[in-house]
């Protein structure tokens, strides 16, 4: 009963979602979001940016047309900014321990290259429409929205007004902010717990994993020196397949029924036994979050309630608002880099800063 009722509502919330936007419906905001924290809002560059969403959706309609991939890599560009010192946009700059720069820091944290040129490009675009009002963190999250949205997932809407960070967070900082795929289910609450993320944040965010690839050595632990129990025989063929050896570079597909579509086929998968990494598998294994996965495995509109409701709070970690941080004028460097330092001495210093 109460998972029919969910449905219903979140199928009104579907059917709906375009009234939400002028305040009049049944499911309020309220109910479908959590709170917005102070300086954020529904509605902050509607008289100075009022054609930010459609110039973000219409250019990724053209990238997704090229490169569905880009997709996954713009949903988890969102993910690594706000949980390594909030949604600031410090994982775009260069120099970061996963921003352009630094892709092949260990780990390899694998941003794809596309996704941080995708968000560089969008605030070209959006400047030369309404000039330099929109920072480059609101624009990851619209890009991520639309991610979701253009890969078959819910529609939401997101909270505007983030400011962009003054500097990005050491290598140590992203590595201890940054779950470890071979993390457990214990681990993994511990570290969403300090984000204020709960089980069902926690197991509805993980279902980001219905699109997107991850490479070799972030699932072979599963594989060398032992086969993991949790693992479907058939599936961990394949698996020794594409990864002869736990450092092959490989990498395959995060959801295998269907790789490109947000949908609900990752917590099938898990059913299946054919989660990629630990931190997907354990979340069925594990009595805390089993039921939370079956539920979603059936109830696709139940899922989709769930991380929309988890991301809006994943997108509001630790945000700079008001007079804080700045609108840079380059995704990738902050101003006063761009702007008073000569090229070659900025990589400089920021390399000396860094490392
Ligand atoms: C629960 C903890 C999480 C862990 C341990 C984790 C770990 C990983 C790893 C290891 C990869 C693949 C990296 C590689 O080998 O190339 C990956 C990819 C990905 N993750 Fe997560 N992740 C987590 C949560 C999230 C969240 C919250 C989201 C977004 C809602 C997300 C979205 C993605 C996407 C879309 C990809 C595919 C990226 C691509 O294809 O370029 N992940 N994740
Ligand atoms: C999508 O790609 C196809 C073929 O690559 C092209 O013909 C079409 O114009 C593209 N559509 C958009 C909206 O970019
Ligand atoms: C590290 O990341 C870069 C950029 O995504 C990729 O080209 C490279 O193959 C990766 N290296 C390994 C060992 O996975
Ligand atoms: C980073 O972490 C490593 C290992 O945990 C430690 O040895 C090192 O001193 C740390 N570096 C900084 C700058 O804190
Ligand atoms: C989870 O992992 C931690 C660290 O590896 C380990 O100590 C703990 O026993 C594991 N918990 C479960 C329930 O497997
Ligand atoms: C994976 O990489 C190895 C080399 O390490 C290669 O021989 C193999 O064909 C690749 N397999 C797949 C399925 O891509
Ligand atoms: C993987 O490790 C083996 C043995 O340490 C080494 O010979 C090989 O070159 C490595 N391959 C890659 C792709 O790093
Ligand atoms: C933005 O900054 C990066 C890093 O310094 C630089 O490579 C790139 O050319 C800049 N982009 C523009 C449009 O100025």
């Amino acid at each position: 009963m109460a998972s029919i009722t969910s449905s219903l509502s979140s199928l009104l919330f579907l059917a709906t979602s375009s009234l939400l936007l002028h305040g009049s419906s049944h499911v309020t905001k309220a109910q479908t979001y959590p709170p917005l924290v102070q300086g954020l809002s529904w509605d902050f560059y509607e008289s100075s940016c009022p054609s930010l969403e459609y110039a973000i959706r219409n250019h990724l309609r053209q990238v997704f047309n090229d490169s569905i991939a880009v997709a996954a890599g713009l949903l988890r560009l969102h993910f690594h900014d706000c949980f390594v010192q909030g949604c600031d946009g410090s994982v775009l700059l260069e120099g970061s321990a996963s921003g352009p720069s630094e892709q092949d820091a260990p780990p390899n944290l694998s941003l794809q290259p596309a996704a941080f040129k995708t968000i560089n490009d969008l605030r070209g675009i959006i400047e030369s429409q309404c000039g330099r009002v929109v920072s480059c963190a609101d624009i990851t999250a619209l890009a991520a929205r639309d991610a979701v949205y253009l890969s078959g997932g819910p529609y939401y809407d997101v909270p505007l007004g983030r400011r962009d960070g003054l500097s990005f967070a050491t290598r140590n900082q992203t590595l201890a902010n940054i779950p470890s795929p071979r993390l457990n289910t214990s681990g993994l609450l511990t570290s969403f717990a300090t984000k204020n993320l709960n089980a069902a944040d926690l197991v509805a965010l993980s279902g980001g994993h219905t699109i997107g690839i991850g490479h070799c050595p972030s699932f072979t632990n599963r594989l060398y020196p032992t086969q993991d129990p949790a693992l479907d025989e058939t599936f961990a063929n394949n698996l020794y397949e594409i990864c002869p050896a736990s450092n092959s570079t490989n990498a395959t597909v995060l959801d295998i029924r269907s790789p490109n579509n947000f949908d609900n086929n990752y917590f099938v998968d898990l059913l299946n036994r054919q989660g990629l990494f630990t931190s997907d598998q354990d979340l069925y294994t594990d009595s805390r979050t089993r039921e939370i996965v079956t539920s979603f495995a059936v109830d696709q509109n139940l899922f989709f309630e769930k991380f929309i409701y988890a991301i809006t709070k994943m997108g509001q970690l630790s945000v700079l608002t008001g007079t804080e941080g700045e609108i840079r004028a380059n995704c990738s460097v902050t101003n006063s880099d761009s702007l008073f330092l000569p090229r070659s001495v900025e990589k400089e210093e920021i390399g000396l800063a860094k490392w």
